[in-house]
């Protein structure tokens, strides 16, 4: 059990987010899911990012309740995010899109609720459903996913509510140094989604050369980057000796050299889509 898995980072609104969790997009549902959710819960893992269009609600749910009971943990121990996805952007739309996940998951509440893509046009209408159901005590936290500076800056215009949380893919390749530090001056806690690149920075010489040093792999030198940034950082395994593995970043210290090092990687590139040019 990694008891650093409960360390937590202070939302804007001072609800606690774990800075590591398990992420599960490409994971059908069933039982290979609900084992791999278990298994994290088992190790320590607290925090579990899903999403309606993941099409895994259930499993995640089921695999929920199993872990409460099994491991003994009160639902407070747990941080639950799934995001309203593209076609229920609007006002009534996405109300009911809550509601149909929570119904999925079995929950009476997430801890986190997320705008999933900025969908032009439509997403300040579905930010007024993220403010009722926060107002209303529904949800913990709501945020958005995806959103660039001019998203945010758009947003911002009209919410009552500031995003406590932007989940946007980030890792060495694209370290999105300016919207970190905008969401960072706007008291917007960034998430790294895709933070290993789906595994396709594992070769990296750099990147090899400071794992070595260091005695750990390519993956956890990504992950304690991130940590020592201040990024929430959510990686995906189904793998029992990778969610282990990827967790086991709380022993070990990146120097002000490496990290800039691994600073210098990026070249602002995507293996998700470019959320100023998608269609869906
Ligand atoms: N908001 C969004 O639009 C958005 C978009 C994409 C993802 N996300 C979220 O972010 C989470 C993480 O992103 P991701 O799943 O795209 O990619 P990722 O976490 O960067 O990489 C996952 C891939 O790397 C492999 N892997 C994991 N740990 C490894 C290790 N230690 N050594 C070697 N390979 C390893 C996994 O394979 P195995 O499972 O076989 O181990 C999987 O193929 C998602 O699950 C989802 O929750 C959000």
């Amino acid at each position: 059990m990694n008891l650093h898995l409960k360390e937590t980072v202070a939302l804007h609104n001072n609800v606690r987010m774990p800075q590591f969790g398990l992420g599960v997009f490409q994971v059908e549902d069933g039982a290979k899911l609900i084992q791999a959710v278990k298994t994290a819960i088992a190790h320590g893992y607290r925090s579990i990012d899903t999403a309606a269009i993941y099409g895994n609600e259930r499993g995640v749910g089921q695999a929920l309740r199993e872990a409460l009971t099994e491991y003994q943990l009160a639902r407070e121990d747990l941080f639950v995010t799934s995001k309203v996805w593209n076609a229920d952007l609007g006002y009534e739309a996405t109300l009911a899109a809550y509601g149909a996940s929570l119904e999925k998951l079995g929950l009476d509440y997430l801890d986190l609720y997320l705008i999933h893509w900025p969908v032009e046009g439509k997403y300040k209408e579905a930010w007024r459903a993220l403010e009722t159901l926060y107002k209303a005590g529904r949800v913990k936290a709501i945020g958005v996913s995806n959103f660039q500076i001019h998203h945010l800056e758009d947003l911002l215009q009209d919410a009552e509510i500031k995003p406590m949380v932007n989940q946007v893919e980030l890792h060495p390749y694209l370290a999105q140094q300016e919207l970190r530090e905008y969401c960072q001056s706007q008291g917007i806690q960034i998430e790294a989604w895709s933070p290993l690149m789906q595994g396709r920075l594992l070769d990296h010489p750099v990147l090899l050369d400071i794992a070595a040093t260091h005695g750990k792999s390519v993956a956890q030198v990504i992950l304690r980057w991130d940590l020592q940034h201040g990024i929430v950082t959510i990686p995906k395994s189904v793998k029992m000796q990778r969610i282990t593995e990827n967790a086991d970043v709380f022993d070990f210290h990146l120097s002000a050299e490496e990290m800039a090092r691994i600073d210098a990687l990026n070249r602002d590139e995507r293996v998700g889509p470019d959320p100023d040019n998608f269609d869906f």
